[in-house]
């Protein structure tokens, strides 16, 4: 079984209602341990030692957040800042991260036509993810798209936000029971898009 570790980031997170519902559907899980970064550092004085050892005990590392000015809510900037140390991340003694899939769930207002070339929001959302495909390329890792949830400004029925926070679990016990076909995974849009073409049966 891999041990999957969720960073989990909202600067507000009692008047969440997506990120609540997702990290509600995945919080049960044997092997998944959630890190909630802004509960942990509500004045952003990481524990960079802490963090890392996080990184080092498990084998697949989610970003979970909402989508915020086309980017992470401030405290995953200032984690990366810190804690991808070179030579621990990255340079010629940098091999922690080595071989551990990362992956990024991100829930946003936009709905997918926005982000889209010619859309309202100018570029893809691939391509506004592009800077955490580079980071986990730099370390080694295994880069995985988003897990997305868009369009909460249109407003999600709530029978579609238990959609989506079932699909959520659904990837979180493909990742840690090794069911998901990272291969395949990596050449969607996004990893949600269809999940039964890239979840094995166990
Ligand atoms: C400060 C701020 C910035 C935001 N920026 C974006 C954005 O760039 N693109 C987008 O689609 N939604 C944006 N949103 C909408 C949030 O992504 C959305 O409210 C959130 O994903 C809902 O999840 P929650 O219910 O867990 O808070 C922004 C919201 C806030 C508060």
């Amino acid at each position: 079984m891999n041990r999957i570790l969720i960073n989990f980031a909202h600067p507000a997170r009692t008047r969440s209602r997506i990120n609540a519902l997702l990290r509600n559907a995945v919080e049960d899980l044997e092997n998944v341990t959630i890190n909630d970064l802004y509960a942990n550092y509500p004045d952003f004085l990481i524990d960079v030692k802490r963090e890392q050892n996080l990184c080092e005990d498990h084998d697949v590392i989610i970003f979970q957040h909402p989508f915020y000015w086309f980017s992470t809510p401030a405290i995953i900037k200032e984690w990366l800042d810190l804690v991808l140390e070179y030579d621990w991340a990255y340079g010629p003694k940098g091999n922690a991260l080595e071989g551990k899939i990362f992956l990024q769930a991100i829930t946003a207002g936009g709905d997918d036509c926005t982000y889209q070339k010619g859309g309202c929001n100018v570029f893809t959302f691939r391509e506004l993810t592009s800077p955490y495909c580079a980071m986990a390329n730099l370390c080694n890792m295994n880069w995985l798209p988003p897990f997305a949830v868009l369009g909460i400004h249109q407003g999600l029925s709530e029978e579609e936000v238990n959609f989506h926070a079932e699909e959520y679990r659904r990837t979180v016990i493909a990742l840690r029971d090794g069911t998901l076909d990272i291969e395949k995974a990596k050449h969607g849009q996004y990893l949600n898009i269809d999940l039964k073409s890239i979840i094995r049966r166990a």
